[in-house]
C-alpha cells in the first residue's frame, strides 16, 4: 500500500512537484493526497490542483492566536490521514497540535546545525562558506532542529548571489528530498536519540 502524504507549502512548490512528478509511478511508493499552505495564490497550490489534488490554506492572521492556527491546520491535515507530513518550503514554524499527531519531515537549504532559519542561503554565503547544502530532517519543537535523517552538500562558487547559489542548492535537495520521503514510505524508519535510521531492520 501507498503511504499518504500531505505536503506543506508556502512558494513555488518545485519541491512539491519533485514529489509529485516521482509519485506517478506506483513504485515509489507513496502518494501525494493533499497539498496544504500557509497563504493563498501561491504557484505551489496551483501545482496542486493540477495535479487534481484537494489543497487547503489556513493563514495565521485569520486567527486570534498562533495556538487557534496550528490547531486549524492540524485539523485540515487530519482529514487527509497522513502517514507523513513533508513540509517543502513551508515558511512557518508548526506547532504542538501538528506535531504531536503526525510525523512531519522537512527540507532545509543548508547543512544544519548550520545556517538554521528561513535565511539560510543568505546567511551562508554572509558567513563566506566554500560548501553548503541541504539537509532533510524530522521536524521537532525548535527551528530546524530535528534529527537530521540526510544531507548533501553542494559547492559555493565565485561570484555566487543568493539566487545563484539557492538555485544550485535546489536541484540537490529536490533529489535527496525525493529520495528520502520514498525510503522512509517503502523502507519505514527508526529514530534513536538524534540518530534517524533508514529502514526498520537496521
Ligand atoms: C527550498 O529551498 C526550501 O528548503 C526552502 O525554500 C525552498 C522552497 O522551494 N525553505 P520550492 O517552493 O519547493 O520551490
Amino acid at each position: 500500500m501507498s503511504s499518504r502524504l500531505v505536503v506543506l507549502v508556502s512558494g513555488s512548490g518545485t519541491n512539491l512537484q519533485a514529489l509529485l512528478d516521482v509519485a506517478a509511478d506506483p513504485a515509489y511508493g507513496a502518494t501525494v493526497v493533499a497539498v496544504g499552505a500557509d497563504r493563498p495564490a501561491i504557484e505551489g497550490l496551483a501545482r496542486a490542483e493540477r495535479a487534481g489534488l484537494p489543497t487547503f490554506t489556513e493563514r495565521v492572521s485569520d486567527h486570534t492566536a498562533r495556538e487557534a492556527w496550528d490547531s486549524a491546520l492540524a485539523e485540515k491535515i487530519a482529514e487527509y490521514k497522513p502517514d507523513l507530513v513533508v513540509s517543502a518550503g513551508f515558511m512557518k514554524i508548526l506547532g504542538p497540535a501538528v506535531l504531536s499527531r503526525f510525523t512531519v519531515v522537512n527540507t532545509h537549504p543548508a547543512l544544519l546545525p548550520a545556517f538554521p532559519g528561513a535565511h539560510a542561503v543568505r546567511d551562508a554565503l554572509a558567513y563566506g562558506v566554500k560548501v553548503t547544502g541541504c539537509t532533510v530532517h524530522l521536524v521537532d519543537d525548535g527551528v530546524d532542529t530535528g534529527p537530521v535523517i540526510a544531507q548533501t552538500a553542494v559547492p559555493v562558487e565565485d561570484g555566487d548571489d543568493e539566487a545563484t547559489l539557492h538555485e544550485r542548492i535546489k536541484v540537490v535537495e529536490r533529489g535527496l528530498l525525493v529520495e528520502v520521503v520514498g525510503r522512509m514510505a517503502r523502507e519505514g524508519w527508526r529514530v534513536s536519540g538524534r540518530t534517524v535510521r533508514l529502514g526498520t531492520t537496521l
